[in-house]
């Protein structure tokens, strides 16, 4: 291969960032011991506010986005991997600090580099990509505090988004009560189709409430932050686990400690770019017991060529789903 295809985000002299096709050498890579060639990439919330330049996710350019990709091995200098072996890379820094999935090939060190774990092929791991992988940490960090299909519902918020579509799926999959909260009236038959009991418009969770509403969830996955993370904490059930991760409806959020010291509440804390030991374990119970369904109504391949549009959509909030980019051969 002498040159090949990437969308590269670029402060041209100083300016406000933008993105754009161009064609690249191997060279022009971050620099890494191990070469992929991406088969597939995918598109998180984090790429779309990069690559329009907001929320200074990205500081230094010009800079490959894409947090997360699936590819083989196409040259190694790490004695771990071979070329042709199969692999998913996500976090670490790629998309932002390191050229990410958004090209044909993609240079990292090879200590950021996972084999594809047993049981996925490469389209369904970058369906889940860095999406799949906060939802199954989510579920993991609720289980592990002791949260059970028995204890009572799971309540997910932006719910028709990557990590939240997912995040329902997963939950019923392994026999959960889900109630999923979106704002897009459109979507609750898609909900149902993904495994969700109920639905909720988000009118309820942005209206102010008091300090301690009734109990109605065991468990929280919350994409939104803001005023959704403080109707949930304040609407947890005794010892209900609820698990922030993300900050697409605001970051600042209005509580009060009632829900922590009067019914137990647990909040934790989701970040997605794990220790490797970490990521294998959840990923091999992604494959495993957490297995979501109905991926293929969550996922929709893209041509590259469609990213730019799709980044559109998912930043005016009329996306829903995965976008899975597939890299041209
Ligand atoms: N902490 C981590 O490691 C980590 C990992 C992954 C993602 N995240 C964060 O988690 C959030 C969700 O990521 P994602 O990839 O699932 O994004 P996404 O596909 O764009 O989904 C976000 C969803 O949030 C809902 N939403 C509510 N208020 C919104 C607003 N003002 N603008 C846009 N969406 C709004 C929408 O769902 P409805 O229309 O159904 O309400 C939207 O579909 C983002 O903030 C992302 O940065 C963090």
């Amino acid at each position: 291969m002498s040159t090949f295809l990437a969308y590269r985000l670029h402060a041209d002299g100083g300016g406000a960032p933008g993105a754009r096709f161009v064609e690249l050498r191997v060279d022009d890579l971050s620099p890494g011991d191990v070469l992929i060639r991406v088969a597939y990439s995918s598109l998180n919330y984090k790429d779309a506010l990069a690559a329009a330049g907001r929320n200074a996710i990205v500081r230094t350019y010009p800079r490959i986005g894409g947090i997360d990709l699936a590819g083989h091995v196409a040259a190694s200098r790490d004695a771990r991997l071979r070329e042709g072996d199969a692999v998913v890379v996500h976090g670490f820094g790629i998309g932002v600090d390191h050229d990410g999935g958004h090209a044909q090939y993609a240079r990292v060190p090879g200590g950021w580099v996972m084999p594809l774990p047993a049981g996925l092929s490469l389209l369904e791991a970058s369906a889940l990509g860095a999406a799949g992988y906060t939802a199954g940490l989510c579920l993991h960090w609720m289980e592990h505090n002791g949260l059970a299909p028995d204890a009572g519902k799971v309540v997910v918020s932006g719910a028709t988004g990557g990590v939240g579509s997912i995040a329902v799926d997963m939950l019923a999959s392994r026999g959960y009560a889900v109630a999923a909260l979106t704002g897009k009236p459109d979507a609750h038959a898609y909900l149902r189709g993904l495994g969700a009991s109920d639905i909720l418009a988000d009118d309820v969770a942005l209206a102010p409430g008091k300090p301690l509403e009734r109990g109605a969830w065991a468990g929280a996955v919350d994409a939104v932050g803001g005023a959704v993370l403080a109707w949930m904490l304040r609407t947890m059930q005794p010892d209900g686990v609820a698990t922030s991760f993300g900050n697409a409806g605001g970051a600042a959020f209005d509580g009060n400690v009632l829900p922590f010291i009067l019914r137990g509440v647990r909040l934790i804390g989701i970040n997605a770019n794990s220790p490797m030991a970490l990521r294998e374990h959840v990923w091999a119970k992604i494959a495993g017991p957490y297995r979501p369904r109905r991926l293929e109504a969550i996922a929709s391949v893209i041509a590259f060529d469609a990213l730019p549009g799709a980044m559109a959509r998912m930043l005016a909030r009329t996306s829903r789903g995965r976008y899975v980019v597939r890299m041209p051969d």
